[in-house]
């Protein structure tokens, strides 16, 4: 079965039970101001899953087209990509639990034929603090459903320091097996559904080494571990809960009762299934490259051609085919739904992607316009599941087309300019960039990445002021789109730019203090954050950093600013870029203070525009998941914040 056959097969199923089977919506959200994409099946749904009446009735199922921008530069390994589709079935107060396990299961092994013996799942844990019980019920028909085909399916806790254990079905936290479109229970607003999940994996197979190649090899592996021996195939969330203020009535009654979980149930049970299209077929194809699934076919064999190069043949290469690919699969879709390359709002994120993916190919050796084909060979893959493409196949081609000779155009130019500052300074100033973005159409980022290939950085803010003199900039949108710092203002968020400025401080403390800050970007999932280092970390210094960060969240120390003058801010010690444009007020500089401030004991002292948390006690464990090197000298952190406070 290749990929455009599971689509088939995934909606047939639904439908021949009841479903509905509905077109996806557009990437660009209607109605819907939180968010600039489309990014998972249930955006559109959720008037729906919050109560209004489907006109379609109570069992939808549909392939939804979504996009990530915040995976651009994740996209280069086996499996990210920033577009893909979402299988997805929902039953609006229809059927539950029992029901959607049994078809899940009936599908997966029925009519996939995914070996049952390398299927596992997840289920939530439970809360006793939120009032939210363990998902036995849920386990209950797993292990119906894995009898019924002779497996063992033993359920069990997890626990970090165990791994597999035997089990094929494991309990975890809020942290895993809990879906809002926000995270976690703590970070939902008042009036987002959310509820406990159950997550099904296929295993790559143990033989095959992922996990001892990968950087979590001192660690046992679990499902949910980071090393690609595992992918999440689907997500079966049973969405039944509103987070409420914590005084609410309940629905069963006029009485007002105090509730401290700050939870209520939704007037109807929900099911919400998201299941990565590209990902179920890497586990039918067993093969965990998602770019070897028949819906790259056709773009690979057109890239190769004009390239020259075959796919797979060496790391570099491979890297620049994905980034390739997968950009113009996005900007393909992207267009379609009538995004148009340009300097503004969504349009920023298309010329991007075709921009980055044309400079790709260009290292792989296409020196000839590719794009187009590329393109029309997409929407051939997808005409049939998404006639949208076919229909606006002339405007999509029209609109790559026009790009990428605007782009080569100046490509090569700026590329010898590039060169040119390059070796006359070995910084590209901020004046620099901006020149480059305005005669030869570099956006920020590409600038960034050429800079970051020699070894440099970009003074941002300078290019920010040169671009604010020549932009109106005053549209909702798009200066985040240059900051790279808050995504929002998120409690997440939030929380996680506290935590990088203790990262900051720690690494100072134990690497030395030429360690300063390149780069840093925030969602709430995870920070990321890049500094001036000249050699791997060790696991000892890695270690000892989490601890000092650790250490100073259990100390609960407070956080305050003060806008002060800037040598007053030198005088005293803050660290950080000075010229800041968010951190300056007339003159002034606002500087974040983490630590007792009657006793002047400080542990960070930072410039910087804020928000942060208040206390560092509302950070939790914090952990890093990744340290790598982005360009000579300079190495990159990503790393989270656990919702629980470990012990010493
Ligand atoms: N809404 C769930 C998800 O996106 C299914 O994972």
């Amino acid at each position: 079965m290749n990929a455009s056959d599971i689509r088939k097969a995934y909606l047939d199923y639904f439908a021949a039970r009841g479903h509905k089977v509905v077109s996806s919506a557009s990437l660009l959200p209607e109605n819907d101001p939180t968010t600039l994409f489309t990014g998972s099946g249930m955006q559109p749904m959720v008037p729906y899953l919050l109560g209004e009446t489907h006109p379609e009735g109570t069992r939808i199922a549909d392939s939804q087209k979504c996009f990530r921008s915040g995976d651009i530069e994740e996209v280069g390994d086996n499996r990210h990509t920033t577009f893909f589709e979402m299988l997805g079935n929902w039953s609006l107060g229809d059927y539950f639990k029992k029901e959607q396990v049994g078809w899940m299961f009936e599908f997966l092994t029925k009519e996939l034929k995914i070996d049952p013996s390398r299927l596992y799942v997840t289920v939530f844990r439970g809360n006793d603090a939120i009032g939210i019980p363990k998902d036995d019920e849920t386990v209950g028909y797993w292990q119906e459903a894995f009898s019924s085909v002779g497996v063992d399916a033993k359920a069990i806790d997890h626990s970090d320091s165990y791994g597999m254990n035997g089990g094929r079905i494991f309990y975890y936290p809020e942290k895993k097996n809990w879906w809002s479109r926000s995270g976690t229970p703590d970070k939902m607003p008042v009036g987002e559904p959310g509820g406990p999940d159950t997550e099904m994996f296929w295993d790559f197979g143990v033989e095959r080494g992922l996990h001892e190649a990968s950087a979590f090899v001192s660690l046992p592996c679990h499902v949910n571990c980071d090393c690609g021996r595992f992918v999440e195939i689907g997500n079966n969330v049973f969405m039944q809960y509103i987070k409420t203020d914590s005084t609410l009535k309940e629905n069963t009654g006029n009485l007002v009762i105090k509730r401290n979980d700050g939870f209520h149930r939704l007037s109807k049970r929900n099911v919400d299934f998201g299941g990565g299209l590209e990902r179920l077929a890497m586990a039918v194809n067993d093969d965990p490259d998602i770019f070897k699934i028949s819906l790259f076919d056709g773009a690979r064999a057109l890239i190769e051609k004009v390239t020259g190069k075959t796919y797979g043949a060496n790391a570099a290469e491979t890297y620049a085919f994905r980034v390739a690919l997968d950009h113009l699969r996005a900007a393909t879709f992207l267009i379609a739904d009538g995004v148009v390359p340009s300097n503004k709002d969504q349009g920023y994120f298309v010329r991007r992607l075709v921009r980055r993916a044309i400079r790709f190919a260009h290292k792989l050796g296409a020196n000839d316009a590719f794009c187009g084909s590329v393109v029309s060979a997409y929407v051939e893959t997808y005409r049939d599941a998404y006639p949208e493409l076919g229909a606006k196949m002339e405007f999509v081609v029209g609109e790559i087309v026009k790009e990428e000779a605007k782009f080569k155009a100046s490509l090569e130019k700026g590329l010898k300019e590039f060169e040119k500052i390059f070796a006359k300074s070995s910084v590209v100033s901020g004046i620099d960039a901006f020149n480059l973005y305005q005669s030869y159409g570099f956006p920020w980022e590409l600038t960034e990445e050429l800079a970051r290939e020699k070894g440099q950085v970009v003074d941002r803010d300078a290019f920010q002021g040169e671009f604010k003199k020549h932009q109106d900039l005053s549209r909702a949108g798009s200066e985040q789109k240059f900051t790279g710092g808050l995504a929002d203002h998120s409690a997440a968020v939030v929380r996680l730019h506290t935590a990088t400025h203790m990262l900051h401080q720690a690494l100072r403390t134990v690497l030395g203090d030429h360690v300063f800050q390149r780069g840093s970007n925030i969602t709430a999932e995870r920070a990321r954050f890049d500094f001036s280092h000249p050699d791997k970390l060790t696991p000892e210094q890695i270690q000892r950093v989490e601890d000092i960060v650790n250490e100073n969240v259990r100390r609960a120390l407070p956080v305050h600013f003060e806008i002060l003058e800037l040598d007053e801010a030198k005088r005293r010690g803050a660290i950080g870029v000075f010229e800041d444009k968010y951190a300056s007020l007339g003159g002034k500089i606002k500087v974040y203070f983490i630590g007792n401030e009657a006793t002047g004991d400080y542990y960070s002292r930072e410039v910087c525009g804020g928000p942060h948390v208040e206390n560092t006690k509302e950070l939790g464990t914090f952990r890093i998941a990744k340290e790598e090197a982005v360009a000579a000298g300079i190495r990159r952190i990503k790393a989270t914040l656990d919702d629980q406070l470990s012990n010493p």
